[in-house]
C-alpha cells in the first residue's frame, strides 16, 4: 500500500510539473513522500537541514551561542501552526522587515534567527548547512501559496492589549505553578547528557535580548498556543500575558545590536 502510494504520488507528481523524465531525479520534493526516501544531493540537503534545526548545537555550533535548537521555539520540526512555522516560509521570501528596514532574503531572516534566538553569530550565506535549512523550508513548502501568508504563520492573534494589562507579579504565580516543573524556579530548564530536555527560558543559555521571542506580545501568543507543553491552549490570554511579562522581565545575554533595530520607525510597543 506504502510502496503504492509512493508510485502514485511520484507519477502524479511528474504529471503535474508535465516535464520529461529527466526532472524526476530532483522534483520528489513533496512532504507527503517518507523523508528519508529523497534520492540525490537534494534529499541529502533537506535531511542535513531538518537534522540542523533540531540538533543545531551539535551541527552549526560555532554559530549559537546558547542551548536551544531551531525547534525549541519552531515546533514539530518546524511544521506547527501558530509556532511560526516554515511551511510556506519559502514562498514569501525576500520580505521588507521593519526591524533592519531592508527587504530580507530567507537566509537574512535565518540568521536574524541565529544572532538573536540562538544567541550565536550569522552564518554565511554561501555555507552547506545555510542551504540544507533553506532546502528543508523549501521541502516543506511543496505546493503552498507564494506571495501570501500560509494559514498558521507567526503566532497566534492575541485580541487588543496594552503594556499596562500584562502583570509580571500575577505571571510569576502562575509560572510557579503552570510552567516550574520543566522550565526550573531560575527558568534554566532541564538538562540530561549536555542537551536540554526542557530548554531555558532565560538565563546565559536562553535567546537574547534582541529576539523576537523577548518581546511580550510573541511570547504571550506562543506560550498560549504551544505551552504548558501537554495541556496546550489551556491558559486564558490575560494568563498568557501576565506570564510573559514576568518570563520577558528575567535576566539574559545582551544583544549589542539592538540599537540598530527598527532604524526608520515602526518599533513595536512591546520591543525592550
Ligand atoms: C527562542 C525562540 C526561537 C528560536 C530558538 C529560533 N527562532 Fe526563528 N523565530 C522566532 C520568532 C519569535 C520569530 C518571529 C515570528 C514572527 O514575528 O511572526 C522567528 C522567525 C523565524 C523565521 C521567519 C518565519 C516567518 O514566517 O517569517 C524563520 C525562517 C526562522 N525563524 C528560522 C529559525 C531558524 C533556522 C532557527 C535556528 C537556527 C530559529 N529560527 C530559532 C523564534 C525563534
Ligand atoms: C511538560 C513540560 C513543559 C511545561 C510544563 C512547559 N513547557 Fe515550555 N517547553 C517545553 C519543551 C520540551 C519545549 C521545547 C519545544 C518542544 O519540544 O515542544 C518548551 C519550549 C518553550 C519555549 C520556547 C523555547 C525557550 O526555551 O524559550 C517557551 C518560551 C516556553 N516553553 C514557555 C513555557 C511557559 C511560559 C510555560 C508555562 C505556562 C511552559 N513553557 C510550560 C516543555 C514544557
Amino acid at each position: 500500500m506504502r510502496r503504492f502510494r509512493l508510485i502514485v504520488s511520484i507519477a502524479l507528481c511528474a504529471f503535474d510539473l508535465d516535464v520529461g523524465a529527466q526532472s524526476l531525479s530532483t522534483t520528489p520534493i513533496d512532504p507527503s513522500l517518507d523523508e528519508s526516501k529523497i534520492p540525490g544531493p537534494m534529499g541529502d540537503a533537506i535531511r542535513l537541514g531538518h537534522r540542523l534545526a533540531t540538533n543545531t548545537k551539535e551541527l552549526a555550533g560555532d554559530y549559537v551561542g546558547n542551548g536551544l535548537a531551531c525547534t525549541s521555539c519552531h515546533l514539530d520540526g518546524g511544521t506547527r501552526p501558530y509556532a511560526s512555522p516554515w511551511k510556506g516560509v519559502a514562498g514569501v521570501f525576500p520580505e521588507y522587515s521593519a526591524r533592519s528596514a531592508r527587504v530580507e532574503t530567507l537566509g537574512d531572516r535565518i540568521n536574524g534567527c541565529f544572532e538573536r534566538s540562538m544567541n550565536g553569530k550569522a552564518m554565511p550565506l554561501d555555507d552547506a548547512r545555510m542551504i540544507a535549512l533553506q532546502s528543508y523550508m523549501g521541502w516543506l513548502s511543496y505546493k503552498m501559496p507564494t506571495g501570501i501568508d500560509a494559514p498558521g504563520r507567526g503566532f497566534a492573534k492575541l485580541a487588543a492589549w496594552k503594556p499596562a494589562d500584562a502583570d509580571a507579579t500575577r505571571g510569576k504565580a502562575l509560572y510557579d505553578v503552570k510552567c516550574v516543573a520543566c522550565h526550573g524556579a531560575d527558568g534554566a530548564g532541564i538538562e540530561a547528557a549536555g542537551t536540554y530536555v526542557f530548554p531555558p527560558l532565560w538565563g546565559p543559555d536562553s535567546f537574547n535580548g534582541g529576539a523576537g521571542m523577548a518581546r511580550i506580545g510573541n511570547a504571550a501568543a506562543f506560550i498560549k498556543t504551544n505551552m504548558p507543553k501537554g495541556a496546550e491552549n489551556t491558559l486564558t490570554e490575560a494568563e498568557a500575558l501576565d506570564i510573559a511579562a514576568y518570563v520577558t522581565k528575567q535576566p539574559r545575554p545582551v544583544f549589542a545590536g539592538k540599537v540598530r533595530d527598527w532604524p526608520s520607525g515602526g518599533k513595536p510597543a512591546d520591543a525592550p
